[in-house]
């Protein structure tokens, strides 16, 4: 008898215990080691130098201009999740081109969670939104003025911002959400068009001065000093002998020059239509194609 009151009250204080440890979750960091160090934790892999400049960048405002495939949307998934546990309360918008790129960056950074304690998520782990028992939360929103307008956030990270159509007024739309709360504006891309609110925080320092700016062509990130192979590099090269632009682009990350294009990027990409296919075989007729 005497025994199982003991018991009881070990229960009871076992349940109070837990329930001020997941209070005081809520004030203390759910992280305290380096962004940097916290990159290595959840990949495994060593950050090269740029991602380091880059992570330890405390500026307000930073945009990153990188070739392809030296690690953008990877180091932002770190940066992320990096911010949402090492401290309370921290709302992270992601924006991409479209809803789809935002979501992939949502599975990466969800692909980490297997290291760190199940404990420390709060709830499901959703397609477009993480969220933390400290109250910090990631989530994806889908290119439009109309959805991010009046959100109050303490970072927001734009991946492949260069290629977000009408990006002046989406950025005119939310970065109001920083205001309040002295958040964090984090973009990246490879370059696009000169004609972009990218090209003009990349350049312009009469009006985007006070960003800090972060520039990676592909010698930076050549293996060992990074993760591109030298053979595909020199397949890439081999493949845009035709289009030196755009070797310019992927892999100098310098933007293309639109002044001496008869057309711009901007408008020859928006007049791509998407959902338009392929004809697979123009030797035969429409019906034929389709039967097979
Ligand atoms: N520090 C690193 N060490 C080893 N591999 C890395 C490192 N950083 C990134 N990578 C690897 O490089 C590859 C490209 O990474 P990621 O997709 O983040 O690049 P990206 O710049 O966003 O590419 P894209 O231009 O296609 O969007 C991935 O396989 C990633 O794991
Ligand atoms: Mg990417």
């Amino acid at each position: 008898m005497t025994l199982s009151i003991w018991n009881d009250i070990d229960r009871q204080y076992r349940k109070v215990a837990k329930e001020r440890a997941k209070k005081n979750t809520g004030k203390e960091p759910l992280v305290n080691a380096s962004n940097v160090q916290f990159f290595r934790d959840v990949t495994g892999l060593e950050p090269t130098d740029y991602q380091q400049r880059f992570l330890t960048d405390e500026n307000q405002f930073v945009v990153a201009r990188w070739a392809r495939q030296t690690g953008k949307s990877l180091t932002l998934s770190v940066l992320c999740l990096h911010t949402a546990l090492s401290g309370p309360e921290r709302a992270i918008a992601i924006l991409a081109p479209s809803l789809r790129q935002g979501r992939m960056l949502i599975r990466r950074i969800a692909g980490f969670l297997p290291k760190l304690p199940r404990s420390w998520i709060d709830g499901r782990v959703l397609k477009t939104r993480l969220s933390f028992v400290n109250g910090s939360s990631i989530e994806a929103f889908p290119n439009s003025p109309e959805t991010v307008r009046g959100l109050t956030l303490g970072l927001l990270i734009v991946d492949e911002a260069n290629y977000i159509e009408d990006d002046k007024a989406l950025y005119d739309a939310v970065v109001y959400a920083l205001a309040t709360t002295n958040g964090r504006f984090i973009a990246t891309s490879t370059p696009g068009t000169r004609d972009s609110l990218f090209y003009e925080m990349c350049t312009n320092d009469e009006e985007y001065g006070d960003f800090s700016r972060h520039h990676v062509s592909f010698h930076d990130a050549l293996e060992p000093k990074g993760p591109l192979k030298k053979t595909t590099v020199d397949r890439l090269k081999q493949q845009t002998r035709e289009d030196p632009s755009r070797w310019d682009r992927e892999m100098l990350a310098e933007f293309s020059s639109d002044e001496e294009a008869w057309l711009s990027y901007r408008l020859i990409d928006s007049c791509v239509d998407e959902t338009l296919e392929y004809v697979p075989d123009l030797d035969k007729p429409a019906k034929e194609v389709k039967q097979e």
